[in-house]
């Protein structure tokens, strides 16, 4: 296996201008209709961000609709016991999430007026919310020019960008930040991210990526190298 020794050199500007039409234009025909884009709302950005940590988008649907229905606020989480939330969060599993959740609306009430705080490092000084967390709160919910980095990011950007085989050191990961500042646009900040992840999640799978018809191929530093797509299961 090759590894990357020297720090992969971010993409020049006419490379980064078409990824992200290309990444754009792919969103716009096949992007996920879900709920929490249409939303801008930082309690309900973040609760679906929170859901979505360690689980799948169609098991994240139903209780997504279910604890919004019983906790609409902040302020409604946090007048909950925290017993009921971890009830209400039943099948989900890691149930720190809940709990993590629940003390947030509470420190939010108490400390931030009730509202979720709209600057990063306040967000990232909660338990529960990281790099990831609150990148996807501020781009989504506050509109702000801030990059994203989970698995499924990092792992389009890898293949797309440097090599095939995905490292998963500590450097890596912070130069793919660092890609991934790059790349983001000026305007668009919410389609491109939700876009990044969904381009990850169901074409540059990690492992059936559908790279025969992949709008990014011609330009991929993978293709055609990347594991051979196998037969489309359901998700
Ligand atoms: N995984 C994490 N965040 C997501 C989002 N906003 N949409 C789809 N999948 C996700």
């Amino acid at each position: 296996m090759a590894t990357v020794k020297k720090s992969p050199a971010l993409p020049v500007p006419a490379r980064r201008q078409w990824f992200r039409r290309r990444l754009l234009d792919w969103y716009r025909k096949h992007g996920r209709d879900l709920p929490w884009r249409h939303t801008r709302d930082p309690y309900r950005i973040l609760v679906s961000e929170v859901m979505l940590q360690q689980t799948q988008v169609d098991r994240v649907l139903p209780k997504y609709h279910e604890w919004l229905d019983q906790y609409p606020s902040l302020e409604a989480l946090a007048a909950a016991p925290e017993a009921e939330a971890v009830g209400t969060w039943y099948p989900l599993g890691y149930n720190i999430r809940p709990r993590r959740l629940h003390a947030i609306a509470r420190e939010s009430m108490a400390r931030h007026g009730g509202e979720l705080p709209g600057d990063e490092d306040t967000l990232r000084s909660f338990k529960g919310i990281g790099a990831y967390t609150a990148g996807a709160v501020m781009s989504f919910a506050f509109g702000k020019r801030t990059a994203i980095l989970d698995t499924n990011v990092a792992r389009v950007l890898f293949r797309v960008f440097i090599a095939r085989d995905e490292p998963k050191s500590h450097a890596m990961v912070k130069r793919l930040w660092e890609f991934s500042r790059a790349l983001l646009p000026r305007k668009h900040v919410f389609d491109f991210n939700q876009a990044l992840m969904d381009f990850g999640a169901t074409v540059c799978t990690a492992r059936a990526p559908r790279c025969a018809t992949c709008a990014m191929r011609r330009g991929c530093a993978s293709y055609p190298h990347a594991p051979k797509a196998r037969k489309r299961t359901a998700r």
